[in-house]
């Protein structure tokens, strides 16, 4: 963990220094926010179902400063590029067309739509979670500008509605139907602890994993397949989910919510007359009892057990749900061959982006050597791979000299 925290300091230090170098002076305080894996509890959230997210050390540092006009000055380290804005003008102002500063348009509306800014802002964004790779840096964008105008606006809005601020930038903003996993847990983590979150209620526990899982470790294979959720099946795949809802709740009139739906509703309803919603909607109900059979597994130190949770998880985006791609699966396939692998799959939302393994600690240097090799003979290429520590959620860190 003392390296996650050396790379965390380096962050802020980086971006404090870049702070003062591109606006001439210090800045008050750096807003940070992590990226997140999902152990399991693949799109989920946004049927009001469950899932077992943690937060990594890979982070965006937001370090801001206040100004006296009403101009939001932004500079990207990492885009090499800059945004201005006059909070005055807002309204006026038309969406701009880089990705990067939809982000940072959005969560400066809709913070200005829902507390306001009390003066102009000078703003540097720095950060090491890779980008467009299904572990969220768009959410941990996101949270720690929104969490940056909490601090220097002294608003009193709760961390909630800040979490749904930021889903709704990718709502509004980006366009995507995007559910609140990655917000959540960007915002809520705690180090060390992967949460349970039921997205019916928002609710969430933090899981008490058994001594037997101090062995194990978590790491991610970078397929190099770039995703990007605009536009693409996944907003497909919400649409399907919720027509199969509507179906269902025609049929029957005790379906209220997707959680009352049982695996014999969609065998009646569904099977024969729409195979592909009977699909989609198969997944989501055993991927919420995988859910919970993990949290019991990871409790209890059952990591055989857990392993076959996250394999299952993979067989059920591949084929049910029709998130995987080509690259995903054979890059599963190869590392749960692995004696020091206990099992993997893909994560986020998929058609691209990364593998989580659950991998003994014991054998990370033979997993990591094995991978390399495989990855060059079948792709021609090494593929980058992270070993992950799970840490806190965002924060604000003072600039005290
Ligand atoms: C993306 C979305 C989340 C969630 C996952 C799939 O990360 O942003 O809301 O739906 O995909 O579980």
């Amino acid at each position: 963990m003392s390296e996650s925290l050396d790379s965390y300091q380096t962050l802020i230090t980086d971006a404090r220094d870049a702070f003062k170098r591109h606006f001439g002076k210090k800045c008050d305080a750096v807003a940070t926010a992590p990226g997140r894996i999902n152990l399991i509890g693949e799109h989920t959230d946004y049927t009001g179902g469950l899932a077992l997210p943690a937060a990594i050390d890979r982070w965006t540092a937001v370090a801001f400063s206040q100004r006296e006009d009403s101009l939001i000055k932004v500079h990207s380290i990492n885009m090499s590029d800059d945004y201005e804005i006059d909070l005055s003008r807002i309204k006026a102002t038309p969406l701009p067309e880089k990705e990067w500063q939809k982000y940072v348009y959005g969560a400066i509306s809709l913070f200005q739509r829902d507390c306001g800014f009390q003066t102009g802002l000078n703003l540097l964004i720095a950060g090491n979670v890779p980008l467009g790779r299904g572990i969220s840096s768009s959410a941990s964008l996101e949270m720690a500008l929104l969490n940056a105008f909490r601090d220097i606006n002294m608003s009193d809005i709760s961390d909630r509605e800040l979490i749904e601020l930021g889903q709704q930038v990718e709502n509004i903003y980006l366009n995507v139907p995007t559910g609140l996993l990655d917000q959540f847990a960007s915002q809520f983590s705690r180090e060390g602890f992967i949460q349970l979150v039921d997205f019916r209620n928002l609710s969430n526990e933090y899981v008490q994993t058994h001594h037997n899982m101090e062995n194990h470790e978590w790491a991610l294979i970078d397929s190099q397949v770039k995703r990007s959720l605009a536009g693409s099946d996944y907003e497909t795949r919400v649409k399907e989910c919720r027509e199969s809802f509507s179906l269902l709740k025609e049929k029957d009139q005790n379906i209220k919510h997707y959680r009352d739906i049982t695996e014999s509703d969609l065998q009646k309803h569904l099977k024969d007359e729409k195979p592909i919603l009977y699909r989609r909607l198969l997944h989501v109900v055993k991927e919420n009892a995988r859910t919970l059979e993990a949290q019991v597994a990871l409790q209890e130190g059952e990591v055989e057990k857990l392993g076959e949770l996250i394999n299952e998880t993979h067989h059920s985006l591949q084929k049910l749900f029709e998130a995987s791609c080509k690259e995903l699966d054979l890059i599963q396939k190869i590392g749960i061959k692995h004696p020091a692998c206990a099992g993997g799959r893909m994560m986020g939302g998929g058609f691209g982006g990364c593998v989580l393994f659950l991998i003994n600690k014991n054998g990370r240097d033979s997993f990591i050597d094995y991978m390399e090799n495989e990855c060059q003979h079948h792709f021609s290429q090494k593929l980058p791979l992270m070993i992950l520590n799970l840490v806190w959620g965002a924060r604000i860190e003072t600039c005290k000299d």
